[in-house]
């Protein structure tokens, strides 16, 4: 059954920012396709939660605890998930932040690491570690959550937009340079989503989200559930032809 291409029986999943929000979505979504599904960020007893409603559906799942924008976290997260499932199939660089409003003319260099570290450097860095493992197995799937800020700037997120630019482009140079070991690379670029993060952005300037939403065709802000329809595409063999792409969740905001 061509259905049957959409399903993720047997595979693994190491999913980023998985404890809540979109990753947590993600996580469940994957969970119910099949999946055996990791789940990292820095808070524990949230990931253990999440961890719960996975296997009430079922499946494996292990939580780790990491900093994605550290260097040793990473290394520590790809050992431990490797050791407990020996292989990982499939990566979600879910994980992201924007913690304050900043012009470019007031952002300082602690800002711009805070955002640059995890939104850039920890994808990269945790893609490459995570390629590596799958190299070895003869290839995978990699799915990076930039954002449509990537393709267009808002003011006083400018650091952000900048930061999942660098995500598009860094899908397009690992898709180019992993191919050839079977390996696919894509994006998702969110519109606006209800999420902490998302709703953060809505508390910090009080017209943003009715603005959002009258450019959005589709009249409304995002569920995280809303996304979980394209990384099951992304992450399955539905997608088997497609790689260094970046699918747009955005309620048509763009043909506005
Ligand atoms: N919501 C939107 O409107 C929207 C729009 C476009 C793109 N996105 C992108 O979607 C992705 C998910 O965001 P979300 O909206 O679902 O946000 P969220 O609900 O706030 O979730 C963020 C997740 O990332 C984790 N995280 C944060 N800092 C981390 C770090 N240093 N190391 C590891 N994990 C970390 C958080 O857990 P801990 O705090 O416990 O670490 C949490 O699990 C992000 O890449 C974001 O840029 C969101």
């Amino acid at each position: 059954m061509y259905i049957d291409k959409y399903r993720l029986d047997g595979k693994v999943a190491l999913i980023t920012g998985g404890s809540r929000g979109i990753g947590r979505a993600t996580a469940l979504g994957f969970a119910e396709a099949g999946a055996t599904v990791a789940i990292a960020s820095r808070k524990l007893p949230d990931l253990e939660n999440v961890a719960k409603e996975i296997k009430k559906l079922g499946r494996k799942a292990l939580p780790v605890a990491a900093h994605v924008g550290r260097m040793e976290d990473i290394n520590n997260l790809v050992s431990k998930v490797t050791n407990e499932f020996g292989e990982i199939d499939i990566l979600v660089n879910n994980a992201g932040t924007s913690p304050a409003l900043a012009s470019s003319l007031d952002v300082d260099e602690r800002l711009w690491d805070s955002i640059l570290n995890l939104n850039l450097k920890g994808l990269f860095f945790l893609s490459q570690a995570v390629a590596k493992v799958m190299k070895e197995h003869g290839g995978g799937k990699i799915i990076n959550v930039a954002s449509m800020d990537g393709f267009k700037p808002e003011a006083n997120i400018g650091t952000y937009a900048i930061s999942k630019a660098g995500v598009i482009m860094v899908t397009k140079v690992m898709a180019l340079e992993l191919a050839q070991y079977n390996i696919r690379v894509n994006a998702l670029a969110p519109g606006n989503v209800h999420t902490r993060l998302g709703d953060s952005r809505f508390l910090a300037m009080p017209e943003y989200k009715g603005e959002m939403i009258k450019r959005t065709p589709l009249g409304r802000i995002a569920d995280p559930d809303d996304m979980v329809g394209a990384m099951i595409y992304l992450a399955s063999d539905a997608s088997s032809f497609v790689t260094g792409e970046c699918i747009v969740v955005a309620g048509g905001i763009f043909l506005t």
